[in-house]
């Protein structure tokens, strides 16, 4: 792994607007899945619009999170070489999904996304493709007001005091999944709301930080490691906390840890241990969800809506594209 220096430049501003290229033609790519029942077609178109794309910007890349192995991945796998890699291009690392939300985009349900960020060379966690325990909460709270560490009810409680209302006025985001069980019995206790989802917590964790948009104050349970370091790169750019511990369910997936350079399994990391540095982060609405619209067809266009932001600078673009079909 590289070691990464807060010195190195990776040309952030110049980068922000390709990279909003590359999540919008991922995006438009799987319009013509949504809602078919094929979850593989849709990554896959996703997967082959995004790569294209990413071959266009004139970065050395490296996709630190992507796809799968290579073995498993024969496009945009971990450790894939991205760009035009002409001479004096950044080097970089990549962070994707072309296709947040498979099953959301083959039943045509909410908040499908196409996802990208990007950061300098060696600034990204290496995140095995195991479970993390995830926690999340937006910007403006003391440092480690919530930890990973706490129990459900101990989080409501602390965010309820910081937030100066009762832990009834608090609503929490998380995975709809039986493994969450026990902690939904605990957080009903708490009077907290629940929102739940069925799949999607980039987007889940990304509600966290406008609570005053979305009305989600928290997000908490285990999802996908890949998707947390994509949720870090988020954060980082909107402000908010994450903590991430990873999950081994077997030998297997501590292999893959060990592959990926990870020796601490208990290790907690936070947003800064998943993307040290700076970092750009764009999501383009697959499918309507309450971060960005969905793709729409209008007339004989169809036309897409991208978040678009830079940690340096903590600026939030939102892009409408539009394209004849
Ligand atoms: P995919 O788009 O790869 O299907 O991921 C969807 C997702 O819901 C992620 O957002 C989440 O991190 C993960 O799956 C949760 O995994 P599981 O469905 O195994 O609980």
């Amino acid at each position: 792994m590289t070691e990464y220096t807060p010195e190195y430049e990776f040309k952030d501003r110049l980068l922000s607007l390709g990279l909003a290229r590359v999540s919008e033609a991922a995006a438009i790519a799987s319009a013509k899945l949504i809602g078919r029942g094929d979850e593989k077609a849709a990554d896959q178109a996703a997967v082959d619009a995004m790569r294209t794309q990413l071959n266009m910007l004139d970065i050395a890349g490296v996709v630190v999170i992507g796809e799968g192995e290579r073995d498993e991945a024969p496009m945009l796998y971990i450790g894939e070489e991205v760009g035009t890699r002409v001479e004096g291009a950044p080097e970089v690392d990549i962070a994707l999904d072309p296709l947040e939300g498979t099953t959301l985009t083959a039943k045509a349900m909410p908040n499908a996304l196409a996802v990208i960020s990007m950061g300098a060379r060696g600034s990204m966690l290496h995140a095995p493709d195991v479970y993390m325990d995830k926690l999340a909460i937006g910007p403006g709270f003391a440092p480690n007001l919530v930890t990973l560490d706490m129990t459900p009810t101990e989080r409501i409680e602390a965010l309820a005091k910081a937030k100066g209302c009762a832990p009834s006025d608090i609503t929490v985001c998380m995975l709809e999944r039986p493994r969450h069980n026990d902690m939904l019995v605990e957080l009903r206790e708490t009077g907290a709301a629940i929102r739940l989802i069925t799949d999607g917590d980039v987007a889940g964790v990304i509600h966290c930080a406008e609570p005053d948009v979305t009305g989600i104050d928290i997000y908490m349970g285990s999802g996908g490691a890949p998707e947390g370091v994509l949720a870090a790169s988020a954060l980082k750019c909107m402000g908010g906390q994450i903590q991430g511990r990873l999950l081994f369910r077997n030998d297997d997936e501590r292999g893959r840890a060990a592959k990926a350079g990870i020796t601490d399994l208990d290790r907690i990391y936070t947003r800064d241990d998943m993307v040290q540095g700076d970092v750009i982060f764009a999501a383009t609405g697959v499918t309507d969800g309450s971060i960005v619209r969905g793709l729409r067809r209008v007339g004989g266009y169809i036309e897409t809506e991208t978040m678009l932001m830079r940690s340096r600078t903590r600026s939030l673009r939102r892009l409408i594209y539009k394209t004849p079909i």
